[in-house]
């Protein structure tokens, strides 16, 4: 028996589980204290009321034999999948049924739609970016390229015809930068893809934090896509749903390489290995789209944009600079004094009791960065903005 010794080759413990660990060992230390998280990404408000109601509803058919539902389509239930056609359509992007594939989240399927590709690609991934791009390449053994994505290009890097590669990521509104690409430096990517023949893994997942019709919330709004790109997204940010999970990937049907559709490939994997997210939950999701659904979710997405506001606000004040907190829950602000990643996230721990993520756990160029989030309630967050403003003006 051999292990995957790949395995040697990632940080012993995932970024948010270190976060989570070192904020457990100061609480326990300082019981008394109440710390306040703005580090992992996780919302704060409850689920809308039409998900709730929807919810119910989908448990108590569950109860009747004429409603029960068992084993699911692995790629999801008709009626959610015809909501997010019509979503794509007020994109302008049209999309078929079985181009989409309902799943248990963005994460999962990211990771999970590497058995597509053999281990000999060139993957391309920005740096600082989401760890799990590259820990899930790192773990199949692939070779990973790094493009700089850094304040001179406004953390949104642009190809570069002297480098090939077969995967590319992109992450738009991004996390963690918070930086988002508009059309023409997605049409780049695009253009890029397609006349090397590789495939572009697009993280949508903060897609509903852009503001306004100047920035794509698709990667299918620009030209050529649809040869190239594979989307994923999910409702947990959009609609609280990084407990109840669920999510969907958009393979569509023109991606073919090998004269083999990959859209094929993954509904295979997805039927082998997956037996669908449960019909109560795909319910819950569907009724993100009813009128008064969308109307409750925009509630809570203006609600996290106001407290990345006063998150916003206070760091002006502070005359500390920043990316994100505009189109996206994600403030990157660079550590004052000079200080690394790490130092700023112990310092904040111990003298204003707040947790961020430090942007080096995003890789390199993370380094000398850190991270807020908006998904805190009022309260914490302006209280965070209070303590913090103290901290930085003791140094
Ligand atoms: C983050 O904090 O980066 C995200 O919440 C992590 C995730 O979505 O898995």
């Amino acid at each position: 028996m051999k292990i995957n010794n790949n395995f040697n080759n990632i940080q012993e413990s995932y970024l948010f589980s270190t976060i989570a660990r070192k904020t457990n060992e100061f609480k326990t230390a300082h019981p008394d204290v109440n710390v306040i998280r703005l580090g992992i990404g996780d919302v704060t408000k409850p689920l809308c009321s039409q998900v709730i109601k929807e919810l119910h509803s989908a448990v108590d058919d569950m109860s009747r034999a004429e409603s029960f539902r068992g084993y699911g389509p692995e790629q999801g239930y008709d009626f959610l999948k015809e909501e997010l056609v019509k979503y794509y359509a007020k994109k302008k992007v049209s999309l078929d049924n079985n181009e989409i594939f309902i799943s248990d989240g963005a994460k999962s399927d990211i990771g999970n739609i590497l058995d597509l590709f053999d281990k000999d690609n060139v993957v391309l991934i920005p740096d600082p970016v989401y760890p799990v791009y590259v820990d899930t390449n790192t773990m199949a053994g692939r070779k990973i390229l790094f493009m700089d994505a850094n304040g001179e290009n406004g953390f949104l890097p642009v190809p570069d015809d002297s480098v090939k590669a077969d995967i590319i990521y992109l992450c738009s509104p991004n996390n963690p930068t918070g930086a988002v690409y508009d059309y023409e430096k997605l049409k780049m990517w695009v253009d890029y893809a397609n006349k090397n023949d590789a495939v572009i893994l697009f993280d949508a997942a903060y897609e509903c934090f852009v503001e306004g019709d100047d920035l794509p919330t698709s990667i299918y709004q620009i030209e050529g896509a649809k040869s190239c790109a594979i989307e994923f997204c999910s409702f947990s940010k959009t609609a609280g749903f990084t407990g109840t999970r669920c999510g969907y990937t958009v393979v569509p049907f023109d991606i073919v390489k090998e004269d083999t559709s990959l859209n094929k490939m993954w509904l295979r994997r997805q039927t082998t290995k997956f037996n669908g997210v449960p019909y109560i939950v795909q319910k819950g999701a569907a009724a993100v789209f009813s009128d008064e659904g969308q109307n409750e979710i925009k509630e809570a997405i203006v609600y996290y944009k106001e407290n990345a506001k006063i998150m916003a606000d206070a760091l002006d004040k502070l005359g500390i600079s920043y990316t994100g907190g505009k189109n996206s829950p994600y403030i990157w602000l660079k550590c004052p004094n000079g200080m690394s990643s790490w130092e700023f996230f112990d310092f904040m721990l111990e003298k204003a009791n707040v947790v961020g993520t430090p942007g080096a756990g995003f890789g390199k160029n993370g380094e000398g960065y850190f991270r807020l989030t908006a998904f805190n309630n009022r309260e914490n967050t302006i209280e965070a903005m209070e303590r913090i403003t103290k901290a930085i003006n003791s140094l």
